[in-house]
């Protein structure tokens, strides 16, 4: 059997909920697969300022170099968030994909068939939906110099962030998103703000051009605000998107609505030389921690994409999409996505049917 060292972090909030069902399903898919997984916790994040001093303790760091890749949870709670900033969870998470070089950040929001009827949106416009976000995840304004706080001429406090792209931050996840679009539906639309931004028309020619190294894909460009309102107006249009690190945030939390939740939404965090991260979409949920209630389905989801991208495991990634939907084809529901004749579930009750269905899942050989 194949063994693969897997580093954990759970994280805050529901993170050591929806942690504890991912390593369980891993496991169960596994031993169906015979393969066997390490999992080796660290921490991460405000349980790491409480206990360290720092949101990123080095053993951490050095714990995701040393594994075959990170699964991480969430982060981030209100107790943290007068901190000081390098205390803060968030910087913990930055300085990790920073640290493994986690530039392309794949976003998938796909519309499962079992949950058209759980979205915000009419079934008729989301329903069929099937997109791949790629977020450039290490630069852009997140990372930016010069950032700070000062005081202008007339002593009034000013604050300010850098927006900031090179070409070759451009060019890598510009490859990383036109080798996607080859593999799907080859239509890749790049959204910026190139009307406006000089950082963006930088992005939009450098863009264009990696693009002639790809003929088979038909690129287009978008401004983001006309983004944000296609994305509910007509979904179904976008096939491969691949925009900056901050844009991505956003457009991704609102694609996740189309799929039903934000606890739907997997990510996978992918560097060309270190370990992948592999995380929900979604944050701490610190509104319904410690209840047992949070959807885990992005966070198994998140550990398939760990299987099938960072660990070559095709199979056992399989078995956790198939028990996925087996469980949402039962019917069971967390509260996010409860409706009339579901049957509710607490986030530890679905761990247990999924890890269930993973055995049950008939996988062709
Ligand atoms: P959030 O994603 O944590 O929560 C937004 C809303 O969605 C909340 O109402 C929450 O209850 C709900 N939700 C999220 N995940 C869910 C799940 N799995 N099941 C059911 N409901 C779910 O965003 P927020 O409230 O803006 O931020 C909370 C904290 O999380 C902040 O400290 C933020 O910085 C952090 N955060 C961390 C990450 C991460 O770790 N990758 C991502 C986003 C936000
Ligand atoms: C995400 C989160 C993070 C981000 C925060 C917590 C730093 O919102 O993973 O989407 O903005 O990247
Ligand atoms: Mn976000």
């Amino acid at each position: 059997a194949s063994t693969h060292t897997i580093a954990v972090l759970a994280g805050d909030g529901i993170g050591p909920e929806i942690s504890a069902v991912a390593t369980q399903v891993l496991r169960e898919a596994g031993d169906a697969e015979g393969v066997r997984f390490n999992f080796e916790d660290s921490l991460i994040g405000g349980a790491a300022t409480d206990a360290t001093g720092t949101p990123l303790p080095d053993s951490t760091l050095e714990a995701c170099k040393r594994s075959d890749a990170v699964l991480l949870a969430a982060i981030g709670g209100y107790k943290w968030d007068t901190y000081p900033r390098e205390q803060r969870p968030e910087r913990g998470l930055l300085a990790l994909r920073k640290g493994l070089n986690a530039f392309a950040n794949l976003r998938p929001a796909t519309v499962l068939p079992q949950l058209a009827d759980a979205s915000s949106l009419k079934k008729e416009v989301v329903e069929g939906t099937d997109i791949m976000i790629v977020r450039e995840l290490v630069g852009g304004i997140y990372f930016g110099q010069p950032r700070g706080t000062d005081t202008d001429s007339s002593g009034h406090k000013r604050a300010f962030n850098t927006m900031v792209y090179s070409e070759p931050e451009i060019e890598r996840i510009a490859h990383v998103a036109f080798q996607l679009a080859q593999k799907r539906q080859r239509r890749l639309c790049s959204v910026d703000k190139a009307n406006v931004l000089d950082v963006s028309q930088l992005w939009r020619d450098v863009v264009t051009h990696i693009g002639k190294q790809y003929p088979d894909v038909e690129l287009s460009h978008m401004y983001v605000d006309n983004a944000a309102m296609q994305l509910l107006r007509n979904p179904r249009e976008f096939d491969t998107m691949v925009t900056s690190n901050l844009f991505g945030d956003i457009l991704s939390d609102e694609a996740s609505m189309l799929t039903g939740s934000l606890g739907m939404l997997p990510s996978a965090s992918i560097s060309n030389d270190m370990p992948g991260i592999f995380e929900p979409v979604h944050g701490s949920a610190p509104d319904i921690a410690g209840q047992d209630i949070a959807n885990p389905m992005a966070m198994v989801l998140s550990a398939a994409m760990m299987c099938r991208y960072g660990l070559d495991l095709p199979k056992v990634a399989q078995r956790l999409e198939v028990a996925v939907e087996a469980a949402l084809e039962g019917g069971y529901r967390t509260a996010d996505l409860m409706s009339p004749g579901m049957k509710q579930v607490r986030c530890s009750e679905l761990g247990a049917i999924l890890a269930e269905a993973c055995h049950k899942s008939a996988i062709a050989p």
